[in-house]
């Protein structure tokens, strides 16, 4: 039998915390998505997720708490795996940097290093970061101040180990230039090699003695390992990496996908490599560094005090929403506002109307024309033949999207099938095909197309939406399992006609946005009020809209809110090739953000080079489209007359920083 070929994904180890936010669930659920996807195209598939449980942080609050670090890390790891089963995380393996199995792997790679010279002892003196759990230099810090997080740095002398990173520097740039797909997206791999690599990499502090809680050096008890060294390591350890049991280290490694937030992927494409080719390991295949779920521009994150309660949510609105919502919203690289109007909207629009109302509106019919049996199908006329061919596309274009880990534009395919199905019944009018006999043979087609089309949509959501699919196939009638793989969306008609659909619960019961958002104002801890949040008054002037809004056009406060402006500054702008319109433009949003593609059509009005360095209005959180075949993320702000003879760029008076929000 051919061997089933390998996927091996993981998620970063996350710090133990007892309020994991919406922004950790944004990760797990993201790896969980596409190790879902992989095994659906049959690969033999490996995720795991586990906990980066040592460091000074973790040592200080159990003090506090008058626990051990062990007892207190124990517990917050079990409501951690709680939350995972709650939203369908489903992991093949759980690692804690406290194991056993993994702190025999840790010491044995320090010891190697040391061995060979990589590792050697000297004298540190510097900052210490104890949030980030990061050293820097003198010359690294911004203001005296953690150059990450903007907090305190603590002066640290000591005897320490270090391992010589700057022996690796050349070889690293090299292989990050010469793999192009292993940094991404291209604007991290270009921040890595523009901010930290080129100018140079001093050797890294990679012991501590004033930190008990951590993994001793076994030939130097009183020194312990950097918890960074420490926490990359677990991505080989859970393998059984230079063990007698490395059979899934054989089996997996390299990793296919690192997926991990942007600001850790320093750690990821610097240490971690140096370290793996050090040992004579490859390299894992790709790190992905995805964006933030951002409140009001400020990173969702716990110290931040601002992060949304994703047990809250699911229990509220079940995963497979809270799931969609996270995969759908904003593109996978960028930042992503949440809030839980668009939340509530995308869940009623998208869910409730869009999928649900298609799911029970099909079954309705079936039940209501033909007693509930699915009838077999005439002949295609044309508008059978477009829904079928767009059905019939959709696997490939779903595959392709998720191979660039774009899991929002995946989902945007799907609903476009989900769309058209929509439009396809009203076209067809089957409420008027009833009333006759040929109209009645018509309806036998069309409602057979929709529940095949729906079954295709129902494969096409399971790795988002692992609960959905179930909930359709019984109501479709479906209980061959050959019916629900991905296999099966090779050809179109696979639905066996006669059977028995049933009509069930609205797989999205609609939400009156009004009332749950008065939930959320109730206390609730869902959307706490971040820094920067309108004043109260401000915020009463949050109204509903009115029927006179809906008559002079007016929109409510709200729903201005909804359109995210901000500063740009265009780094780089070129002509689209093939269009005299279109420009494409490099944008920055500051330097903590990466950059946006964003295509527009000022070509006519506007050179490249007057572009250049220009500051700009750009609407952010628009959804992606692509336009000529490039992922444009925005829109930038101009006035011009209505012939467009003649157009100017809106722009802010000088003095703003880039990435500044526009209120
Ligand atoms: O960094 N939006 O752990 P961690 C999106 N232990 N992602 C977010 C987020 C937000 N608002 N807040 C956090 C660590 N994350 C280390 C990793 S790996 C060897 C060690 C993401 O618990 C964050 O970007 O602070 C990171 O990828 C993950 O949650 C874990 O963060």
């Amino acid at each position: 039998m051919e061997k089933k070929q390998t996927f091996y994904i993981t998620t970063p180890i996350y710090y133990p915390s007892d309020n994991l936010h919406i922004g950790h669930a944004y990760c797990s659920v993201a790896t969980d998505t596409m190790a879902r996807f992989q095994k659906q195209q049959g690969f033999d598939t490996f995720f795991l997720t586990g906990t980066d449980e040592h460091g000074q942080k973790i040592e200080r609050k159990a003090a506090e708490k008058g626990v051990t670090p062990q007892a207190y890390v124990d517990e917050i790891v079990t409501g951690i795996k709680e939350l995972w089963k709650l939203m369908d995380v489903d992991y093949d393996d759980f690692i804690r940097t406290s194991d056993e199995r993994h702190a025999v792997v840790v010491q044995k790679i320090f010891r190697q290093l040391y061995d060979q010279g990589d590792i050697y002892k000297g004298t540190y003196e510097g900052w210490y970061c104890t949030p980030c759990e990061s050293f820097f230099t003198e010359l690294q810090l911004k203001d005296g101040c953690c150059p990450d997080c903007g907090r305190p740095v603590e002066k640290t002398s000591e005897e320490s180990y270090f391992f010589r990173l700057s022996k690796y520097q050349d070889w690293l740039i090299e292989y990050i230039e010469t793999h192009p797909d292993f940094i991404q997206p291209v604007s991290r791999k270009n921040e890595m090699l523009n901010n930290f690599l080129r100018p140079g990499l001093s050797d890294l502090c990679v012991s501590r003695t004033t930190l008990k809680w951590g993994i001793p050096v076994d030939f130097d008890p009183k020194h312990t390992v950097y918890v960074w060294l420490d926490a990359l390591t677990n991505y080989i350890s859970a393998l059984g990496y230079g063990t007698d049991h490395d059979e899934l280290f054989k089996k997996y490694w390299p990793a296919d996908i690192h997926l991990v937030g942007k600001e850790i992927v320093r750690f990821h494409t610097i240490i971690w490599p140096i370290t793996l080719h050090a040992l004579g390991l490859p390299l894992p295949k790709q790190v992905f560094g995805h964006g933030w779920l951002v409140l009001d521009g400020v990173k969702m994150g716990k110290s931040m005090g601002n992060g949304v309660d994703p047990v809250v949510l699911c229990n509220k609105y079940g995963s497979d929403a809270i799931r969609y919502f996270l995969m759908r919203e904003m593109p996978f690289g960028s930042d992503g506002q949440f809030s839980n109007e668009a939340l509530l909207n995308r869940i009623n629009a998208d869910l409730a109307n869009d999928l649900g109302n298609l799911v029970s509106r099909s079954v309705a019919m079936v039940e209501k024309y033909f007693d509930g049996v699915l009838p077999a199908p005439g002949s295609y006329h044309k508008l059978d033949s477009a829904l079928i061919e767009l059905a019939l596309s959709s696997p490939a274009k779903e595959r392709q999207h998720m191979a660039e880990l774009q899991f929002s534009l995946a989902l945007g395919d799907i609903w476009q099938l989900v769309g058209e199905c929509n439009r396809y019944i009203d076209l067809n009018t089957p409420w008027v095909l009833c009333k006759t006999p040929e109209g009645q043979e018509r309806l036998k087609t069309v409602l057979y197309v929709l529940c095949e089309c729906i079954r295709f949509v129902a494969v096409l959501i399971a790795p988002t939406m692992p609960r959905t699919p179930g909930k359709i196939f019984e109501q479709l009638g479906i209980g061959q399992e050959n019916l629900k793989v991905w296999d099966s969306l090779r050809s179109f008609g696979m639905l066996t006609e006669g059977t028995k659909v049933r009509k069930g619960d609205a797989l999205f019961p609609r939400l009156d946005i009004q009332k749950e958002l008065e939930a959320f104002g109730l206390g609730q801890k869902i959307s706490p009020a971040p820094q920067n949040a309108p004043s109260p008054k401000q915020a009463s002037a949050k109204v509903a809209p009115t029927k006179e809004d809906a008559g002079n056009g007016h929109i409510s406060i709200d729903d201005f809110a909804k359109v995210q402006l901000r500063v740009a500054r265009v780094l780089e702008a070129e002509k689209v090739e093939g269009s005299d319109k279109l420009l494409k433009l490099r944008l920055s949003l500051g330097e903590k953000e990466p950059l946006r593609t964003v295509v527009s059509g000022i070509a006519k009005h506007y050179t490249p080079e007057e572009m250049k360095d220009r500051q700009v209005v750009l609407v952010s959180n628009l959804r992606p489209a692509k336009l000529r075949g490039i992922l444009s993320e925005g829109m930038i702000l101009c006035a011009s007359t209505a012939d467009d003879e003649v157009l100017k760029l809106v722009s802010v008076q000088e003095g703003m920083q880039d990435g500044a929000f526009i209120r």
